[in-house]
């Protein structure tokens, strides 16, 4: 078969690269090697920064977030003793929302099948091939079947597992492996905050997070290796309760039915240039951030608007200028958020080390108290500009 973009991987940064192409005039057939209930459910990111609504918004697929995503003027930083509000919208005159990855996911695939956008479910042995050239993927369907698709152009959205990142020869890699991970739950109970609670403690970092008025997310820092099933759902609530400060000043943490627990490594990852021949990286396929700073899944988005711009003018219009500066305009985009997402992550989790610990509280309390410094976390958290 032949299309114009050959997208590999059905995950935010290739559905929604999908859903930008077809309103560009452009059409594209997606890839994916898990079936279509599988990438739905996934349980991932929670947050949305402002540009990332703004473009879902423009790309009429906004609705759902507008009505049942949970609109948040800031967050909460906190230490033992001390919580401080920080007002996103004061400092930096932007804010986030509070919208499931689950729902992003489950909203374009309503869009794309509407759309009648072809979408290969539960494929296999993907493979690229003359990127420099004509380029085509081949793979096994599900019915078992080898197939062949010639394309302008091959979107590598396959994430860090997938095959597009190893097709740029030559790539600079930088990577960091942090020495902590994130034990995660999903709880069937009203999360006991209005806005997510950052929270430093000498046992580890501990999130509050949610997904709706009855479903709460939290996280607890975690040595690396951790089994989730060693840790009971008594033990994972009296731990949470010690590191947001239950009890302080009134506060109360509501443990509630556990329905999910996860263990996440954390690290991150750049690779550079994000484009060989006819083949470009977006998403996960090109970078990973530790998820402190909330970042991974707007970065996609970010990604994917560049690129489908890129795409629809070169393919459309024969005019390269976009997809000449894909690599770098990302790139720039991507490294202030990996910047940002280590610097979150660096400053919050714990490490055993008395002086370090010592530079984190220096440093949470400048973040908190001062305007200049409560501003730089706000822009960033928020989200800058697309584009960037
Ligand atoms: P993905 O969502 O990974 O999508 C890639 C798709 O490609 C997948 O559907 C995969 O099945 C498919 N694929 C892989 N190989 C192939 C192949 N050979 N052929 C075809 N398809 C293929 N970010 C946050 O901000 N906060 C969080 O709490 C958070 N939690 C996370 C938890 C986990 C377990 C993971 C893995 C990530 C988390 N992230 C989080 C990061 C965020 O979810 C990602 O940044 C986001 O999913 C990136 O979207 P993507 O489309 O680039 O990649
Ligand atoms: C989440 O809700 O899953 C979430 C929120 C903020 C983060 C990371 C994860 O920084």
């Amino acid at each position: 078969m032949r299309t114009q973009v050959a997208i590999i991987g059905a995950g935010p940064a290739g559905l929604l690269l999908s859903h930008l192409l077809a309103q560009g005039g452009v059409e594209s057939v997606v890839l994916e090697t898990r079936s279509e209930e599988y990438v739905a459910a996934r349980i991932r990111a929670g947050i949305l920064e402002h540009s990332s609504v703004e473009l879902l918004e423009s790309a009429g697929l906004g609705d759902r977030i507008r009505a049942e995503g949970d609109h948040h003027r800031g967050i909460y930083l906190q230490w033992p003793g001390e919580r401080h509000h920080l007002d996103f919208m004061d400092l930096a005159g932007r804010s986030v929302w509070v919208y499931g990855q689950t729902e992003v996911q489950k909203d374009l695939i309503k869009a794309r099948a509407a759309q009648g956008q072809e979408i290969h479910y539960e494929v296999q042995d993907v493979a690229l091939h003359d990127l420099e050239d004509r380029p085509f993927v081949t793979f096994t369907d599900k019915f078992g079947q080898s197939q062949r698709i010639d394309a302008e152009a091959i979107a590598g959205c396959d994430g860090s597992f997938g095959p597009s990142r190893n097709a740029v020869p030559a790539a600079e890699k930088y990577e960091k492996i942090y020495p902590y991970s994130w034990l995660g739950i999903l709880a069937d109970v009203a999360p006991s905050t209005d806005e997510l609670i950052y929270a430093w403690h000498p046992d580890g970092f501990a999130l509050h997070s949610m997904r709706s008025a009855t479903v709460s997310r939290l996280y607890l820092q975690v040595p690396n290796g951790t089994d989730p099933q060693s840790w009971s759902d008594d033990r994972i609530w009296d731990e949470l309760a010690t590191r947001l400060g239950h009890g302080q000043n009134g506060w109360k943490l509501t443990p509630g039915p556990i329905t999910d627990k996860s263990v996440l490594p954390m690290r991150s990852y750049v690779q550079t240039p994000m484009r060989h021949g006819s083949l470009f990286l977006a998403g996960d396929a090109a970078h990973i951030v530790p998820p402190t700073g909330a970042k991974g899944l707007n970065l996609a988005i970010a990604d994917v608007a560049l690129l489908s711009r890129a795409l629809v003018a070169q393919i459309r219009e024969r005019s390269s200028a976009l997809i000449d500066s894909y690599s770098e305009d990302a790139q720039r985009r991507v490294w202030r958020c990996t910047h940002f997402s280590w610097w979150m992550t660096t400053m919050l989790h714990t490490s055993g080390d008395p002086f370090d610990a010592q530079l984190q509280l220096s440093q949470l309390k400048w973040v908190a108290n001062s305007e200049a410094g409560a501003t730089g976390l706000a822009e960033n958290y928020a989200g800058l500009p697309i584009g960037y």
